[in-house]
């Protein structure tokens, strides 16, 4: 599961530990520029208040032309070079051998595909450790934001045009992405799960993935792949191998493979998977997943189904 963090302050690769030290040095030099200014105006409250006179403002101040133009000057060029030292670290493009893994944000949950292996999922991305990650990322409805604190960021996920952000997980870890960009009432509960994991790990996960749902063997799984139907989750989720191939919402083919439910809000638990089954609305307000009102023994059979998408 998703441990807690430092986030962006904990940073898990070399994208995220450039921006980190880039984060760390602007934040002092903005204290440095504060503790000066703030002493610099006590001072002048307190001269002002013993009677002084007003400095001569008629020819320039020695104090002004240090504080005022040199101060900055000096603050700015620094702040400006350090930016553009993390810029070029930054990869822009990415080499050769990077995996690529394609993000498509939706109102409110990301669609998640391997080209090269031809697998599609949701909500959670794995990538083995070390290895360069091109993330291509685009949204199917409105602009959203895409960011794993721990691994650096954040880029755009837009409708019109495709964005391109290179990655690299330093160690194996699990860390929770949050959208960064305000997309309508859901926007705080658009989370991803993204796990990096040891190269074989990560091929074995891949390859797993890869294959269609086995067909469910218990009879209370089979009768839950009818509800599945009847019910209408076939009109929106998709499950590979069999006929369903609703496009609306994620592909469920792995669906008990994944740690969360509802783009990363709940764990995914039987209890909690019930619950965001018969009302979506409770668990995610706002969530266009429609609640199916389900029987006990309906209920039981679909989630016995679901479960058997391993
Ligand atoms: Cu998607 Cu904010």
């Amino acid at each position: 599961m998703v441990q807690p963090s430092g986030g962006a302050l904990d940073p898990q690769g070399p994208v995220a530990r450039s921006i980190g030290e880039l984060t760390w040095l602007l934040t002092g030099l903005g204290v440095v520029a504060f503790v000066v200014f703030a002493v610099v105006l006590g001072v002048g409250l307190l001269r002002r208040r013993g009677g002084e006179r007003p400095a001569d403002l008629g020819r320039p101040n020695r104090f002004i032309l240090l504080g005022g133009v040199a101060f900055p000057t000096v603050v700015l060029i620094v702040a400006m070079g350090f930016t553009v030292q993390t810029m070029r670290v930054t990869p822009s493009a990415a080499p050769a051998d990077a995996l690529v893994i394609e993000v498509i944000g939706h109102q409110w949950w990301y669609e998640v595909r391997y080209p090269e292996a031809g697998v599609e999922t949701a909500n959670e991305v794995h990538l083995p450790v070390g290895r360069p990650v091109e993330f291509r990322l685009s949204s199917a409805d409105v602009i959203h934001s895409f960011w794993i604190p721990e691994l650096g960021g954040k880029m755009d996920l837009l409708p019109e045009d495709r964005n391109t952000l290179v990655l690299t997980a330093d160690a194996a870890g699990v860390f929770r992405s949050q959208c960064a960009e305000f997309c309508g009432l859901q926007h705080a509960k658009m989370g991803l799960v993204a796990v990096a994991e040891p190269q074989a790990q990560f091929a074995a996960w891949l390859n797993d993935q890869a294959r269609t749902a086995a067909a469910p063997t218990t009879p209370e799984a089979r009768r839950g792949l009818e509800v599945f139907r009847s019910a209408g989750c076939s009109e929106c989720h998709a499950v590979a191998g069999t006929e369903f191939d609703g496009q609306g919402g994620p592909d469920l083919t792995h669906l008990a493979t994944r740690q969360t439910l509802a783009a990363a809000v709940v764990p995914n638990t039987r209890h909690h998977l019930a619950r965001w089954i018969t009302d979506p609305d409770g668990v995610k307000e706002g969530t266009k997943m429609p609640g199916a009102a389900l029987d006990e023994a309906d209920l039981n059979a679909l989630l016995r189904y679901l479960e058997s998408l391993r």
